[in-house]
């Protein structure tokens, strides 16, 4: 039996604060997260309307304010985030000092009047078995991923079609002409493809990386995107050891190297990757330390990994480094000479992120002039060959994009990206939106 609970509370009335507020609850620190679902509820969505907030939430029969206080007052990383809040947060009016989100009355019940019950409204309205979901992938889900998916749409009264292995774009831009909901893995998402959906309310990428999606073109015609954040991030961070081990080993060709342990590892950005790296970093007995400008200090350093304030004392400090910035307008080509330069001459660059987050000129160049700096990529660089040839020895690729391509981050990021459908058109739920 679920209890619901609305309640509210205001913003700073700053658009750039609201801005900032809503890109931090679109990756909402894990551990937040878990406290929350620690206490008891079992869903939580916030609607914001100008500078008012409105949460709801349900919980279940284990769940009290006073318990979820317990174990907010427990958390240091939930306290580091409710106060990092109150940067955004404003108190409704007349709320006790040092409160924050206001329980509502509520008013009216529909169920309590109707003499019959009243079914479940439903975002976007429409009945379940009108759902049709279209998962797109042209490198298809792991045959216990599709299962499982399809289980989940089954459950939820939808229909489900599948486009896998596809070569021909016009077969995926007939494919979705009829979808409500689509998933794709790298499957480009571009106008064409949304403009052949006039149905489409949500498109979800399975994984992290969401630039396969037009964005812009998705906000324009109402459709909500979304990633799936955390899913593939332990295989991701397991890639970065073994591209750091082969690359310390020699390639495993017979020659003598080096290990991990003592050796210091800079994290560039602290998102989901980021921070198992850490963890497994601890593992190996190396330093870590990250920059990551949207990540509060208190936050990294529970993790016991220094926070630096530049991406300059990063490459100064470490014998690795490793890149976890998404792919935007203000990373593509930012690791380039100046920062690579200032790194140690025998430092490592490992790149699990996007090829196109490193310039690569500025890359070579420093290659050229530095004997012991070495590189492995995960996303092989335009001119690998010419790398390959020029740095003998110093450079690892992977064939092709392989960080998330384990059973486990596939089933992963498959389940949740059908997951995270229907409770949008189930609930509303919009947590991974990224537009
Ligand atoms: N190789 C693969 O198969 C693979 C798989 C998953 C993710 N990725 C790539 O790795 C990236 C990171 O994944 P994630 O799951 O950790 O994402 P995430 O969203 O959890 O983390 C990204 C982090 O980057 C930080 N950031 C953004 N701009 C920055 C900047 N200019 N300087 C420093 N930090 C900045 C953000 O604050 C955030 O903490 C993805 O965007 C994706 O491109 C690759």
């Amino acid at each position: 039996m679920h209890t619901r609970y609305c309640l509210a509370l205001d913003l700073q009335d700053d658009p750039a604060l609201i801005a900032e507020y809503e890109a931090h609850h679109r990756r909402v620190w894990p551990e937040v997260v878990a406290s929350i679902r620690r206490a008891g509820v079992v869903s939580m969505a916030i609607y914001r309307r100008d500078t008012r907030l409105v949460m709801l939430m349900e919980v279940d029969e284990t769940f009290s304010f006073e318990r979820k206080a317990a174990f907010d007052a427990a958390d240091p990383a939930v306290q580091a985030w409710e106060a990092l809040m109150w940067k955004y947060q404003r108190a409704l009016p007349g709320a006790p000092p040092g409160s924050k989100w206001q329980l509502l009355d509520k008013i009216f019940d529909l169920p309590a009047q109707a003499p019959e019950p009243a079914p479940q409204p439903r975002p976007g309205g429409g009945s379940a078995m009108s759902r049709t979901i279209v998962v797109a992938t042209e490198k298809p889900f792991a045959k216990v991923a599709v299962s499982g998916i399809a289980g989940i749409f089954r459950d939820a009264g939808y229909q489900c079609r599948w486009l896998e292995r596809y070569t021909d774009k016009a077969d995926y831009v007939r494919a979705v002409a009829d979808a409500d909901g689509l998933i794709v893995r790298s499957d480009i998402v571009d106008a064409e493809v949304l403009d052949a959906a006039p149905a489409l309310k949500i498109v979800v990428r399975a994984g992290a990386g969401y630039d396969n999606i037009d964005l812009k073109a998705a906000s324009a015609r109402g459709i909500v995107a979304m990633n799936t954040p955390g899913q593939n991030s332990n295989a991701v961070a397991e890639l970065v050891f073994a591209l750091m081990l082969t690359l310390a080993r020699r390639g495993f060709t017979g020659k003598d190297g080096t290990e991990l342990r003592g050796k210091t590892i800079g994290i560039h950005a602290y998102g989901h990757v980021g921070a198992r790296v850490a963890a497994i970093a601890r593992g190996f007995g190396m330093e870590a330390c990250a920059y990551d400008p949207y990540v509060p200090a208190a936050r990294i350093e529970a993790d016991g990994v220094t926070p630096l304030s530049s991406a300059d004392e990063l490459y100064r400090l470490s014998d690795y480094i490793s890149l976890h910035l998404p792919k935007t307008k203000d990373t593509v080509q930012s690791v380039g000479y100046a920062l690579l330069s200032q790194a140690k001459p025998t430092a490592t660059l490992v790149n699990t992120a996007r090829a196109e987050v490193v310039d690569e000129a500025g890359l070579m160049q420093v290659m050229s002039e530095r004997q012991g700096f070495l590189y492995g990529a995960d996303v092989a660089p335009a001119r690998a060959a010419e790398f390959t040839e020029k740095f003998p020895g110093r450079c690892v690729f992977t064939a092709k994009k392989m960080g998330a391509q384990t059973a486990e981050a596939n089933i992963n990021a498959g389940l949740a990206a059908a997951r995270q459908i229907v409770g949008f058109f189930e609930r509303g739920d919009a947590t991974f939106r990224v537009n």
